[in-house]
């Protein structure tokens, strides 16, 4: 356990607690937002999304953007009107660090730094999703939390009464577009530096369907994955974990420049772990998946890569970390043969979509784990026109580091982008579907929007049929500090729950 030093009651005068990213720590609701231009009828449903933003002063300085407290933001938008909502998650941590009034919690995952024993380490910052009648607050270290999709209010820790089998779950799980069946993973599953992952699929009332257990080659990070009609697909990020050096006091994660990208894939039904099969790639940094499908006996696994460690805040053994305004991300194209032998495990060289710099991909999601035609991502465009003077005082460290929308048509080639204006930056947007029956892509973009002038944040509607300009632009009368994930859940979705 850590030396209790008690932490001052200012933050840290960091980059990452300055300008736009010092904590909000605002909860509570806003009704009827204010819009300008007009938000179409057919948008009915929540847009969810989280952000770590810590309650107290952390108890190291140069704590990570990553390991705030989990506050979920909730955009109800019906008839054209938009309510906002946002509260904390209350993990073990938010409340028993209420209750003493101050910061308890050590480094990112790393409970040897802990000024008290926590049963549970979730901070319940990465990623929201519906599931069930519930939404799901995920922090990959730990099970999610529950909350009332309609009140935000905590649930409690969520365990699929009683089914799950790791001691993780990934913050980004995959929900079949048609069947509802939800397929999630967990990493390090039997605690901290276990290269066990536990793999399951878990049906729409709720019922563990598969479970496998697998060894990862390495213990290194699994941040994201994908799944097709047959598959399910691991990219390993080399960040790896050293239980000494956590005890120790260090970091859970250091860069390693030497380690290939391992892929793990394996069977998505009746699948025993020594089926799994590990590929390798090239040492990169595989980040968010667009989307996988497969086509002639082929998974194509359509991934943002970036050849630099895009944690930089986790440097390598020697210390070493890139220039922040040096890492990029890209859209590549894995091409993964799951039926070859293993004899030679290197993966082919992945193919470059799009050489923009983009990343928080999406995809309209009922295209999801088949072929997709349109990709959607925040983008960072150098020649757009932002206003850096403006900007860069009060972006606290650049995240995060995009300043428009963009969108592919995989099939035409064809390359749009949305450029919110010069003193804003992009979070993550959701797709939303103009209709039921809509062609795939057709619809609407959603994307929390920092405004660097103004120091508040905006909701930005964007019709995919016309990037030219916003189809409505949403005020907030605060600032939301930079989030990771969200998602939308259409009203017919939560029919029977929406209060
Ligand atoms: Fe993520």
């Amino acid at each position: 356990m850590a030396t209790d030093t008690s932490p001052g009651q200012t933050f840290p005068k960091r980059e990452q607690f300055h300008g736009f990213m010092k904590p909000c720590r605002f909860e509570g609701e806003v009704r009827d937002l204010e819009v300008e231009g007009t938000i179409p009828d057919c948008i009915d449903g929540t847009f969810f999304r989280v952000m770590p933003d810590p309650q107290f002063v952390p108890f190291f300085d140069a704590d990570p953007w990553f390991n705030g407290d989990g506050s979920v933001s909730a955009f109800r938008i019906q008839n054209g009107h938009v309510n906002f909502k946002q509260r904390y998650v209350q993990t073990e941590k938010f409340v028993r660090e209420r209750e003493a009034k101050r910061s308890l919690f050590g480094k990112y995952r790393n409970k040897y730094t802990d000024a008290v024993t926590f049963k549970v380490r979730s901070t319940a910052n990465t990623n929201v999703f519906y599931f069930k009648g519930k939404l799901l607050a995920c922090k990959e270290d730990s099970p999610p939390y529950a909350l009332d999709p309609t009140t935000l209010e905590t649930i409690g820790l969520y365990d699929f009464d009683g089914q799950l089998p790791s001691m993780t779950f990934t913050a980004h799980p995959k929900i079949g577009p048609v069947s509802r069946e939800l397929v999630g993973f967990g990493y390090e599953a039997k605690g901290d530096g276990t290269p066990d992952v536990c793999y399951y699929s878990v049906s729409p009332d709720g019922k563990f369907t598969e479970t496998v257990w697998l060894v990862a080659p390495v213990v290194a990070m699994i941040h994201d994955f994908a799944v097709t009609e047959n598959w399910v697909v691991f990219p390993m990020i080399p960040q790896t974990c050293d239980i000494e050096r956590m005890k120790q006091g260090g970091e859970h994660w250091q860069w390693d420049p030497n380690l290939s990208v391992y892929v793990g894939v394996l069977p998505r039904r009746g699948a025993k772990g020594s089926d799994v099969k590990w590929f390798r790639s090239p040492n990169a940094f595989p980040g968010h998946v667009y989307n996988a499908y497969e086509e002639d006996g082929k998974i194509l696994l359509d991934i943002s890569v970036s050849d630099k460690n895009v944690f930089f805040w986790w440097p390598d053994a020697q210390g070493n970390a890139p220039d922040p305004r040096e890492i990029a991300a890209f859209l590549f194209r894995f091409t993964i043969d799951p039926n070859a032998t293993t004899a030679d495990p290197d993966l082919p060289p992945a193919e470059l979509l799009l050489p923009e710099n983009g990343e928080f991909p999406r995809i309209d999601d009922r295209w999801a784990m088949k072929k997709h035609r349109h990709a959607f991502f925040d983008l960072m465009d150098m020649s757009a026109g932002t206003d850096w003077a403006t900007v860069m005082p009060v972006a606290g460290g650049g995240f995060p580091p995009y300043n428009s929308l963009g969108h592919l048509d995989l099939q035409t080639k064809r390359f749009q982008k949305y450029f919110p204006g010069p003193t804003h930056f992009t979070q993550e947007p959701v797709f939303v579907p103009r209709g039921e029956t809509a062609e795939e892509g057709d619809g609407y973009l959603i994307a929390l929007v920092n405004n660097y002038a103004t120091m508040a944040s905006e909701l930005h509607v964007v019709d995919t049929r016309d990037f030219s300009k916003p189809q409505a632009v949403v005020y907030l009368p605060v600032r939301l500090r930079a989030g990771l994930h969200g998602n939308w859940v259409d009203a017919k979705e939560m029919a029977g729950i929406e209060k």
